[in-house]
């Protein structure tokens, strides 16, 4: 009876939580000019065991269809996204602001803020690779949080720059091939004891730890954070050059959102992936697997998922108190009103408002306690008034009553 491992079901208290935080995702995406698009839930598996890294790669639904072919239920939306964009791109003037809501799947170890199953609101920007698309994409963070009842006080914004770690990496003389291994480290580094960190960096560990502990100066997170103050979001954001992120497909920017009480896992990610809609579309590669041809387009977006985010608002108490399913309900005095009272429901459903009525005839006590656990505010007592226009209001929270014409209800009920 229940459903599989790290998945959930929503039932209508469940569904009315989702939908108020998807509403607020598209409504913020759209104050920034952000356009919706979808693709679809299941992928060549291939679209992802190129790009996103072995860590993600670890966690797929895949399987081999009834075609032979080998695909995989969508893990994330990027590697989806680049692949439309890589299609179509000069179709679409730059930059590009699109957003999505998709349901993604991780075959990870369910616990608290991780499922198997969730929802993450996507947002990217492409075609823009100077400071100014980071900062608007970070905005658009901050503003969702913002708008779903989150302060400075509630959430940071810890933001980096991958590029930064590239630049000392090549200053070390580290391999390419090494690179992703030591962003994972360094990326895990706060969650695992030193030691163990220390043991994946070898060589590299005292080089690292110092960073890590006393920072360093990075002219382009500087420009970002200064852009983002200018909008008056600046207490949002703090420089931190531990985070990496664990996706390989990342080459600069990078940023993450925490709640900061550190009770939570990570909020939502993101950065700048300026190569992967190339490798996406490039049909030529050399031998260490750099593409020869392709689009360049540069990119940068995040992923805010709808678990950990749901964990927050419930405790802080941001989440709506109660879902209403019916703002009016109607009661049917006497059945022998039951037509007038059906032509009524009609007109106020038609007018936009939010009406129900008892479906089987019912003792008019009944019919009120109906209303109140629908969530109806108002009352309309349909009886033998009907014959010359007039119906009773009963506000349901008062219990104050009065008459009303037929002709002026749907105003009064606005
Ligand atoms: P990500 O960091 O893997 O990034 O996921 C983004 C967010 O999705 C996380 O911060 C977390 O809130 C949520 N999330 C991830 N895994 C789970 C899970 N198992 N259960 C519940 N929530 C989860 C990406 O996916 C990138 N594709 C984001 C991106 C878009 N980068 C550029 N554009």
């Amino acid at each position: 009876m229940q459903p599989l491992t790290g998945f959930r079901d929503f039932y209508p208290e469940d569904y009315a939580i989702r939908h108020h935080v998807f509403s607020t995702w598209r409504v913020v995406a759209a104050r920034y000019g952000f356009v919706e698009y979808d693709g679809p839930p299941l992928e060549p598996l291939e679209l992802y065991t190129k790009k996103s890294g072995d860590e993600i790669v670890g966690q797929l639904y895949n399987f081999i269809d009834k075609g032979e072919r080998a695909v995989t239920l969508r893990a994330e939306m990027t590697p989806t996204f680049a692949r439309m964009v890589a299609v179509r791109h000069r179709e679409f003037r730059k930059p590009m602001k699109w957003f999505s809501i998709p349901q993604v799947f991780r075959y990870e170890r369910p616990q608290k803020g991780r499922l198997r199953e969730h929802f993450q609101f996507n947002a990217d920007i492409v075609g823009e690779s100077g400071t100014g698309a980071d900062a608007e994409i970070i905005a658009l963070l901050i503003d969702v949080l913002r708008a779903l009842g989150l302060t400075a006080q509630d959430v940071v914004i810890r933001l980096s720059d991958r590029q930064f770690w590239i630049d000392f990496l090549k200053a070390n003389d580290v391999p390419e091939a090494r690179w992703y291994e030591v962003f994972q480290a360094i990326d895990k580094a706060e969650r695992e004891p030193r030691e163990k960190t220390a043991e994946k960096l070898g060589s590299l560990a005292e080089k690292v730890f110092q960073i890590l502990d006393h920072g360093s100066t990075n002219e382009r997170l500087d420009t970002i954070k200064a852009d983002l103050t200018a909008r008056g979001l600046g207490d949002f954001v703090k420089i931190d050059l531990s985070i990496v992120r664990g996706l390989a497909y990342y080459t600069g920017v990078v940023f993450e959102a925490f709640d900061r009480s550190g009770q939570f896992r990570a909020i939502a990610g993101g950065g700048r992936y300026d190569d992967l809609i190339q490798k996406v579309s490039a049909t030529k590669f050399d031998d260490a697997g750099k593409p020869l041809d392709g689009i360049e387009l540069a990119s940068i977006g995040f992923g805010l998922g709808d678990v950990v985010l749901g964990e927050m608002l419930k405790a802080k108490q941001l989440l709506p108190a109660k879902y209403t399913a019916s703002d009016v309900f109607i009661v049917v005095a006497d059945e022998g009103f039951r037509k007038q009272a059906l032509a009524l429901l009609q007109d106020l459903r038609t007018a936009g408002l939010r009406v129900d009525l008892s479906l089987a005839p019912a003792k008019m006590g009944k019919q009120f306690e109906l209303a109140e656990e629908r969530g109806a505010t108002k009352a309309v007592v349909v009886d033998g008034k009907i014959a010359s226009g007039v119906v009773a209001v009963k506000n349901l929270a008062t219990r104050e009553q009065s008459d009303e014409m037929i002709g002026d209800l749907i105003a009064k009920l606005k």
